[in-house]
């Protein structure tokens, strides 16, 4: 998740021009002072090029992007909305935020939705699916795409993670009727906070845009001060400085991209002579390569591998070291507020804590020469022997 390594002369260009340009650090208006300069509309055109969506909206993170979706989507309190198991917290947040039910699903060696759980866990009340594309791996998108045709569902894919990942050719956020990105400080690219909603929906695209900004509906024929609503909405605009690093950043994203999957192909390709090791299942090879994922035989020994890699200043990322931010499992502060969830959370995804207790994710990054490559190959060939 490296767009932060490269943050670098570009973007603090960037964010001098806007104040050379007059300073107008809010995205509408003062079309004068800013010299009609709008980089957060420049924003999303490009991202709306880049990943080949009709629409693309800058909002101001990702967890706001999937709940301003989600009010688009039409989920209304009392809805259910599916994700799964193996996810960011702010997934599971925008789902309760929206006042719908959050219903998990278990996730398979992929690490991602598991298409026949999920078809186990539709309901007369289900509204949405949220598969997520998870440290940069895409879903199993045709499965789960024809599970929803089926039973005339939604589909918002959470792409916080995946910008610049491709599943079938197609850019993930960009399969179902609307997907998200995340630009924050651990993303492909990043703006420090920042996410994007991609759809091909105008109809859906307008929901969001309106919700995302009280309720404007940006009537080109009226100043903002008198401008119309008809829908109720809430304040998730991005910020000008941000559409300025974006713009830098998304100029570096094809490096990006290459950079870290020529890496991790390297560390896997010398990972892959170790017997005792199982690699995460890819349902396709346009992962973004920012994260290398294995399992191991038990849980104990998972721990003990991420112990030995500390001790050598080798982190892992959230397996196994940030998992309570990452598995449902431990989020009984979120599922207490709902009575379908009792007891020991981690019993009722039984088949996730059996893959996610035994994973090791190592962070990928664009910036790695050959001598940190063999350190962590070595450093994992040992703590494994
Ligand atoms: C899968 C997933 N969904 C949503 C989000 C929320 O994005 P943000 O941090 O921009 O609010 C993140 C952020 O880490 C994420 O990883």
């Amino acid at each position: 998740m490296p767009g932060w390594e490269l943050i670098g002369e570009e973007e603090r260009n960037a964010v001098n021009d806007v104040f050379d340009r007059g300073g107008i650090l809010y995205r509408y208006g003062f079309d004068k002072v800013r010299k009609n300069t709008f980089l957060v509309d420049e924003l999303e055109k490009q991202i709306a090029l880049r990943v080949k969506a009709k629409h693309a909206l800058c909002v101001c993170n990702g967890t706001a992007a999937l709940k301003a979706s989600l009010i688009a989507l039409g989920v209304k309190p009392g809805d259910e909305v599916i994700t799964q198991s193996f996810t960011f917290i702010a997934t599971v947040e925008a789902i309760q935020d929206v006042g719908a039910i959050p219903i998990i699903t278990e996730i398979d060696k992929s690490l991602n939705m598991d298409p026949k759980d999920l078809e186990k866990k539709i309901t007369k009340k289900t509204k949405v699916i949220i598969p997520v594309h998870m440290a940069g791996v895409p879903a199993k998108m045709n499965e789960i795409m024809s599970i929803a045709k089926k039973h005339n569902l939604k589909v918002l894919e959470d792409s916080a993670q995946a910008l610049g990942a491709t599943y079938k050719g197609k850019e993930c956020g960009t399969i179902g009727d609307m997907g998200i990105y995340s630009m924050d400080i651990g993303k492909v690219i990043t703006t420090g906070e920042g996410g994007v909603i991609v759809t091909n929906n105008s109809q859906l695209w307008k929901i969001a845009h309106e919700y995302s900004d009280h309720g404007h509906e940006c009537n080109p024929n009226l100043p903002r001060g008198r401008d119309t609503r008809t829908i109720p909405g809430f304040n998730y605009k991005m910020m000008e400085l941000q559409g300025a690093v974006g713009l830098a950043q998304l100029k570096k994203m094809d490096y990006i991209l290459k950079k870290q999957r020529e890496n991790k192909k390297y560390i896997k390709d010398k990972l892959k002579t170790i017997k005792t090791i199982e690699f995460r299942e890819l349902p396709d090879e346009g992962d973004a390569g920012d994260t290398l994922i294995f399992f191991v035989e038990s849980q104990g020994k998972a721990l003990q591998v991420a112990k030995t890699l500390a001790e050598k200043g080798i982190g892992t990322k959230n397996l196994p070291d940030a998992i309570d931010w990452h598995y449902a499992g431990t989020w009984s502060h979120i599922f207490k507020e709902y009575p379908q969830y009792k007891g020991n959370l981690e019993e009722l995804w039984k088949q996730s804590t059996h893959l996610l207790r035994r994973a090791i994710a190592l962070p990928i990054l664009v910036k790695m020469d050959d001598q940190q490559k063999n350190n962590i190959i070595n450093a994992v060939t040992e703590a494994l022997a």
